[in-house]
């Protein structure tokens, strides 16, 4: 159990230059993790984020056969290469059963990447992960020629061997999302030719600026118009890639960005403290995921974003961010997409603001880890909250939360994240369970604000 005392004010620097760091993010870490397995010869990624979610890819890539080793943050990693793009019609690549925990990211990337290795395999997880929707990926890997099946619409999938090339196709994702999309575009690697994927929404494009760093050429566009009979705005963000000519995706070494979601949690809480002043460098700034920062800059938020650079091909920043009087807010649209991670902790940046945040055209939170719209708004009652639940978001009447109440995260890693921060100003003392799902994605997340003066004791439940 998580024991957060309120009264804390949160004040530190973090960084290259200081005792901690912000870990790698999330998304790019997976990646980096299968696309060094996919590619022709050695690659080295620093600043890799070491956490359950990303040991259960490196798990998983131990079982199809590629090497890796870490040394402290640095992922060292030897690819086996696109087998199907080469053609290699006698490899005899025997059927790997792969255990996926509770990562989402790391099944869908590699339902697409493995035929794409020649790599027939069995992708089951956690009994959480096997009620998350699969058949978003399964239906277009079908499409391309992918011989894959799902357990009525989830985790089991089974991916059978054949190593016909795969069939360049076009295909409108009917909702935004990373995942879906990555997954496609990783199997298109091994297609006859140009495959052309538009989405809703802009998800987060690392996959792709990855692609073009190992020498792929993707083209992305972004077309809108107006809907001849109803006069609605519609907006579509086009990806087109071209499979590899040589069949080869090229090795790199690379620095990964520190993880704006996982900083996220930190930014708000010196947000909500009083006489708080943090400052975090090497932060990914990626405009696909700073949707946020937007929004708190807008409720009112003193966030300042310097020295803006690149860094292994990602826009990267410095941040820092004092304590502010919050307002409420209204998000919707192309917005929950580019912060599609950090509807937990905005819930509690609206907590502690004065008057409505409104959240809308977000259902995609019921198929997180756990139906985040839901889950948030029960637990937010239980700390004082003025929460309403609609369909596809919610509505938040904010104010200071009572606190004095245990919190269940529901398996949830930012949830459990969320709640800690909403106890260090609460007027009671806030308590959360089943405190290890933190190390899902960012083990040194209480440690870290220990460093930077929170009030928080772990208690051993047995
Ligand atoms: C991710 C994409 C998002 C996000 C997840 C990581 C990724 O999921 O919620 O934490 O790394 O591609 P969706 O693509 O399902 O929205």
């Amino acid at each position: 159990m998580i024991v957060v005392t309120s009264g804390n004010s949160i004040q530190g620097q973090l960084g290259v230059d200081f005792q901690y760091t912000i870990p790698g993010d999330k998304s790019i870490s997976h990646r980096a993790a299968l696309l060094g397995a996919m590619a022709e010869g050695d690659s080295v990624y620093k600043n890799f984020l070491v956490s359950g979610v990303t040991k259960v890819m490196l798990n998983a890539l131990t079982e199809t056969g590629i090497s890796w080793d870490l040394e402290d943050k640095t992922l060292f990693i030897s690819g086996g290469g696109l087998k199907r793009r080469m053609n290699i019609q006698n490899y005899d690549q025997k059927m790997v059963r792969i255990e996926c925990g509770n990562s989402a990211t790391t099944m869908r990337l590699l339902a697409g990447a493995l035929p794409t290795m020649a790599i027939p395999a069995v992708l089951d997880g956690s009994p959480g992960l096997r009620k998350r929707p699969m058949s978003r990926i399964v239906h277009p890997l079908t499409e391309i020629g992918v011989l894959i099946t799902d357990t009525n619409g989830c985790a089991p999938l089974y991916i059978e061997k054949n190593h016909d090339p795969l069939n360049a196709f076009s295909y409108e994702l009917p909702i935004a999302s990373a995942q879906v999309k990555s997954c496609l575009l990783l199997a298109a690697l091994a297609a006859d030719g140009v495959t052309e994927l538009s989405e809703p929404g802009p998800s987060r494009d690392h996959t792709e600026k990855m692609l073009q760093g190992m020498g792929i050429a993707v083209e992305k566009e972004f077309i809108e118009g107006k809907n001849l009979e109803d006069g609605r705005h519609w907006e579509r963000y086009v990806t087109r890639i071209h499979p590899s000519e040589t069949g080869i995706l090229n090795p790199v070494k690379s620095t990964i960005p520190g993880d704006l979601s996982a900083a996220s949690f930190l930014i708000t809480a010196a947000l909500i403290c009083q006489e708080s002043e943090l400052a975090i460098q090497g932060l990914g700034v990626n405009p696909t995921r700073t949707g946020l920062l937007d929004v708190l800059i807008e409720m009112g938020a003193d966030i300042r974003i310097e020295n803006e650079r690149m860094v292994g091909g990602e826009p990267v920043g410095d941040i820092t961010v004092w304590s502010s009087k919050l307002e409420g807010v209204k998000v919707s649209g192309s917005r929950v997409v580019r912060m599609i991670d950090e509807f937990p902790i905005l819930a509690i940046a609206a907590s502690y603001a004065e008057g409505v945040t409104e959240i809308s055209g977000a259902s995609e939170l019921r198929y997180k880890e756990t139906d985040r719209i839901s889950s948030l708004c029960c637990e937010l009652r239980k700390i004082g909250v003025e929460v309403e639940e609609k369909p596809d978001g919610f509505s938040i009447n904010g104010g200071r939360p009572s606190g004095d109440a245990t919190i269940d995260p529901h398996g949830d890693h930012r949830l459990a994240m969320a709640f800690t921060i909403a106890g260090l100003a609460s007027q009671g003392p806030i308590c959360v369970t089943n405190p290890e799902i933190v190390n899902e994605s960012f083990p040194e997340f209480l440690g870290i604000l220990k460093q930077l003066g929170a009030d928080i004791e772990v208690e051993n439940e047995s």
